[in-house]
């Protein structure tokens, strides 16, 4: 197949462990947020300096696109690490804690750009096996910005050279360190905000019979959507709505005019997504109109599904025991309910996400991710450089076939 076994990059990933904890460690101390992060960018650039590859840069966003030819022909593999922070205080203490006022690396992108930039190098250096060609995705705006959406519509999977497969590394806090797991199919949700209104009448809490209450209506929606869940989504289709925000009223001897409420629609399909936007629009108007009150629902779109490629997530399993052996390596049973917009990349091309654990050992109950006390054990960082470098090289070993022309 190759000439070395991909086991050897583990100990190449080891040497650059180093580099990668300081490049982290700066871009945590100067975490930015949304889709224009102009200090990490520049990080990313210096770090891709003088490797060799093409750079370009987005136009709506900061991001960065890295491709570099293999010494053969072959088709193209993306690699992404997403490159935000959340705004939010940090409360870890530790000595590179974020230096900006309510901005914090809590999801762990720091280290995404750390591992992904790093195995730039490590896969420069292997150029010579490449069959094809290394497309690597830095992208902004991960969380709730609809970053890799900006970078599809400028282009990214466009083309001749349109990548033929795309993988991604996520970074938990709360899983053993060092540990890779995904799952084909569904690995994460979809996640679509709903905003309800509810209009009564107002009146005199003594003489609900003048007035229309619509905090009895809201009541009776919130519940509506929970019974219309249990009873209507297959249980091996799963969604979840949870009413999170209520808000009406002002005083216990007013009835307030209006109710209104917000909350989360988690789906793993987009059929199960579809089918509970459908009922819970026709729920809560049916509801409001039983009552003879207005109350509308309004969805705003978030994240589809992210839904790996069986036969891709297969093979991402067989890189990482190849790279990592099998004790750290975990077929994941069960989907999370969070969202990522790598989602977006997936609907166009096959494709794979993997969690990769970064749990500090010994610690009993580690914070989890978007937590202001989440740390990441960073040697596990070795683990991901690594990976991304088995992904290149095992898939363009020269197996598969170039894109047709
Ligand atoms: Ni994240």
């Amino acid at each position: 197949m190759t000439d070395t076994p991909l086991s050897g990059l583990l100990d190449e990933a080891s040497e650059l462990l180093e580099e990668a904890v300081e490049l982290r460690r700066r871009i945590h101390l100067q975490p930015e947020v949304g889709l224009e992060l102009p200090e990490t960018q520049k990080k990313i650039l210096e770090a891709l300096d003088g490797l060799g590859y093409e750079i370009t840069t987005g136009q709506r966003t900061s991001s960065v696109v890295a491709t570099l030819d293999g010494a053969h022909p072959g088709p193209t593999l993306l690699l992404r690490g997403d490159m935000d922070a959340l705004p939010m205080p940090e409360d870890t203490g530790l000595d590179f804690a974020s230096e900006v006022p309510n901005a914090m690396h809590a999801c762990g992108h720091d280290t995404h750009v750390a591992m992904l930039a790093t195995a730039a190098k490590l896969i420069a250096r292997h150029r010579a096996r490449l069959h094809g060609r290394v497309l690597l995705m830095f992208q902004p705006g991960e969380e709730g910005h609809f970053g890799a959406k900006v970078m599809i519509e400028e282009g990214l999977l466009d083309g001749e050279r349109a990548p033929a497969a795309a993988f991604a590394i996520h970074i938990t806090a709360i899983d053993p360190a060092g540990q890779i797991s995904t799952k084909g199919g569904p690995l994460a949700a979809s996640a679509d905000t709903l905003f309800i209104d509810v209009k009564g009448r107002g009146g005199h809490a003594s003489a609900p019979h003048n007035a229309l209450d619509p905090i009895a209506v809201a009541a009776h929606v919130i519940l509506g959507l929970q019974t219309m869940i249990t009873r209507t989504v297959d249980v091996f289709d799963p969604a979840v709505i949870t009413i999170a925000h209520v808000e009406a009223g002002t005083t216990d001897n007013v009835i307030p005019e209006a109710a209104a409420l917000e909350g989360t629609l988690r789906a793993l399909t987009p059929k199960s997504r579809q089918g509970v936007m459908e009922r819970a629009q026709r729920l809560v108007r049916s509801i409001g109109e039983a009552y003879g009150a207005e109350a509308d629902l309004r969805i705003d779109q978030g994240y589809p599904p992210t839904i790996n490629d069986p036969e891709m997530a297969e093979f991402s399993l067989q890189v990482a025991r190849e790279v990592l052996g099998e004790n750290d390596v975990e077929a994941m049973e069960t989907p999370i309910m969070g969202a990522e917009d790598f989602s977006y990349v997936l609907q166009r091309i096959p494709g794979a996400m993997v969690r990769l654990g970064a749990a500090p050992p010994g610690v009993e109950r580690p914070a989890p991710n978007h937590s202001n006390r989440m740390v990441v054990h960073e040697p596990a960082m070795t683990h991901g450089i690594a990976m991304h470098a088995g992904w290149a090289l095992s898939y363009l070993d020269g197996s598969r076939p170039s894109p047709a022309r």
